[in-house]
């Protein structure tokens, strides 16, 4: 199953709108434990702010296959320039207006790297492409179905 949701530049009202579908879609799923879905979704917020904060727009598409999700994002750019300098804790570019409705504390790819089975970005001045890997694994627990 593929879905895709568009994402609007400097529209906070908007701002994680496809997360939330996707934390919808997720808990309407018996397979999943919480704790699974708890990270894949924070994860996607996080990549979905910085669509919504850093680039000029884009889309987000999930794909799930039983117990693994790939999640990607691409925008249109600025672009990352240095993405090593940019997965660095408390480094941000985050405009004011960002800041002002709650973001750029520098932690989002840090966490979406923390989150993830596997975080890969590319980049240009034209554009981002993160792609996010998910896989129910030990540290998530039981499914909900078995947990009393
Ligand atoms: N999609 C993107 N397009 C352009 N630049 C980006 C994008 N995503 C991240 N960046 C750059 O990487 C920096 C770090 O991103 P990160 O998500 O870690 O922090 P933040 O968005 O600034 O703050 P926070 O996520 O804590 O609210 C950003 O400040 C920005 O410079
Ligand atoms: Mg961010």
């Amino acid at each position: 199953m593929v879905k895709e949701h568009q994402i609007i530049a400097g529209n906070f009202d908007l701002a994680g709108r496809a997360s939330s579908d996707l934390k919808r879609y997720l808990k309407g799923n018996l397979l999943y434990p919480r704790t699974f879905i708890s990270r894949v979704c924070s994860a996607s917020y996080e990549a979905e702010i910085n669509v919504v904060i850093h680039s000029v727009g884009g889309y987000m598409t999930y794909e799930i296959l039983d117990d693994t999700i790939e999640l990607n994002f691409y925008d249109d750019g600025p672009g990352i320039l240095d993405i090593e300098l940019a997965m660095k804790k408390g480094y941000s570019t985050a405009s004011e207006i960002a800041h002002i409705n709650g973001f750029g504390a520098g932690m989002g790819l840090n966490n979406m790297k923390e989150l993830s089975d596997r975080l890969t970005i590319h980049s240009s001045p034209r554009g981002t492409h993160l792609k996010m890997f998910f896989k129910v694994g030990d540290r998530d627990g039981l499914p909900v179905h078995i947990t009393t």
